[in-house]
């Protein structure tokens, strides 16, 4: 039985919380690997619609249990207040695990997120203001907060002075404000242990035992390829690796144990926050793509940027990540355009190129070269297989699935669970 990776294929927001949910109900364990509630996953049954941040998107299905793995950051306000809005709403979450080894985010991250960007002016990175750089960065410094802290409150006391010591200098001195006392931290902290405490488990001794069981364990990544600290766009990235290999870090789980890796490519691209995109549109196709596909961020609000597919990333995709199969989302957005450009290369200083640049400079210099193929008109959100599409939008996911290395194995004509052509299927 197989343990899959479900990842974003490109910079967040390809549809991730659907594909997920829509495998939910075959899957025994569900789990978030990196990031924290940072991610906006939508999912839709029905004529109900979640917007899950921080949850594994299998909470949505009964007999799935989802997993908070130790890569992850856990903002325990933020955790305790999804839980309850779920619960609100008639879904049962008392099956959730989280790895006691994962990260806090505290106050102190948060304020500090959004005064460092502030401080960068014009050289922000357009954060969502979560706390997730901050609470990585002390993860990597080893003065970090670990969920299991809060049931020891002599360790949490030494940890919260060992991390303040420096961060209140900081703050008074460098960002002007106010320090942030260890007992205000600590009583906030332990005021969140007997409500987490049933949760906590060796979730990395669960899921290997799992797997080993013959288990279905379906890891999903928040953020997307292009957002990986080591492999995105950097610096204009999250701090994390939801890249393939972040579920085995972010879970405990070893590389041999995966069979399959898919990547959530959307049909065209969107990015939030700041960065190189090179094939952004800034005229009336950007507009209409964000128009028609929603395109607005789920955690922040922002408009994403839009603009047409780039087969140069999703080549790139599919060699970080070892993908074996793409689910292609929202090819319903494009319905209506009579010829759609897809980028195929880059020209840089002159010359083409057809491989992701690993130089900063070169891919903020690269520009687009276009292939253009033809539209079509026909509503396809009642397709239920690859026939049933126009044959331009068969066509259209031929030269995709062409360009980018992997095969297509399904395809997303809506926002909702059954709005989905399944081609190969995945477990
Ligand atoms: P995630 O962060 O990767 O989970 O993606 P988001 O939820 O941030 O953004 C994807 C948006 O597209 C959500 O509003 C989904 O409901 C919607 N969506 C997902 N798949 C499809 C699809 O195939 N067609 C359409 N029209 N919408 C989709
Ligand atoms: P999902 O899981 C799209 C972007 C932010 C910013 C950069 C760093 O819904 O696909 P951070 O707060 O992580 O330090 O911000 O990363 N970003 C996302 N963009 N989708 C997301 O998540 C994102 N999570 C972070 O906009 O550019
Ligand atoms: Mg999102």
């Amino acid at each position: 039985m197989p343990a899959l990776v479900l990842l974003g294929a490109q910079w967040g927001d390809e549809g991730k919380g659907k594909a997920t949910d829509l495998l939910g109900g075959s899957v025994d364990y569900v789990v978030r690997y990196q990031g924290g509630n940072n991610a906006g996953h939508t999912v839709v049954v029905g004529d109900q619609k979640y917007a899950l941040h921080l949850l594994p998107s299998g909470i949505l299905s009964p007999g799935c249990t989802p997993v908070i793995g130790n890569g992850v950051v856990v903002d325990p306000a933020v955790l305790l207040s999804e839980l309850s809005g779920l619960n609100a709403r008639g879904i049962d979450t008392s099956k959730l695990l989280i790895s006691g080894n994962a990260h806090l985010i505290t106050p102190y991250h948060t304020t500090l997120d959004k005064v460092s960007e502030r401080f960068l002016g014009k050289r922000k990175i357009g954060t969502t203001g979560r706390g997730i750089g901050p609470a990585y960065a002390d993860k990597i410094n080893r003065v970090g907060i670990r969920v299991q802290d809060i049931f020891d409150e002599s360790i949490l006391r030494q940890k919260v002075e060992a991390a303040l010591d420096f961060k209140n200098q900081v703050l008074a001195k460098l960002y002007n404000r106010r320090a942030i006392t260890v007992e205000q931290v600590v009583e906030e902290l332990l005021g969140y242990a007997d409500q987490l405490r049933g949760f906590v488990a060796d979730t990395t001794l669960i899921l290997n035992d799992a797997i080993d069981d013959g288990k279905v364990v379906l890891f999903e990544g928040g953020q997307g390829t292009l957002l990986d600290v080591d492999h995105g766009t950097y610096p204009f990235v999250t701090s994390s690796n939801p890249t393939a290999g972040g579920a085995c870090t972010g879970t405990g789980v070893g590389p041999t144990k995966i069979n399959r890796v898919i990547g959530i490519l959307k049909a065209y691209t969107t990015r939030v926050g700041a960065g190189p995109f090179p094939t952004e549109l800034f005229d009336e196709d950007g507009d209409k793509l964000r128009t028609i596909g929603g395109e607005r961020g789920v955690t922040t609000g922002r408009d994403r940027r839009c603009g047409w597919f780039d087969a140069v990333i999703a080549r790139y995709a599919t060699r970080v990540n070892g993908l074996t199969d793409f689910f292609l989302t929202k090819l319903d957005v494009l319905t209506g355009w009579e010829r759609i450009p897809v980028c195929v290369a880059y020209e840089i200083d002159g010359k083409r190129v057809d491989e992701l640049p690993y130089s900063q400079t070169d891919f903020h210099h690269a520009k687009p070269i276009y292939e253009t193929l033809p539209g079509w008109s026909e509503d396809i959100t009642q397709a239920k297989s690859f026939d049933q599409l126009p044959k331009n939008a068969q066509k259209y996911v031929q030269a995709l699935e062409e360009m980018s290395g992997a095969p297509i194995s399904a395809i997303g004509v809506g926002p909702g669970r059954d709005e989905t052509i399944q081609i190969n299927s995945f477990l």
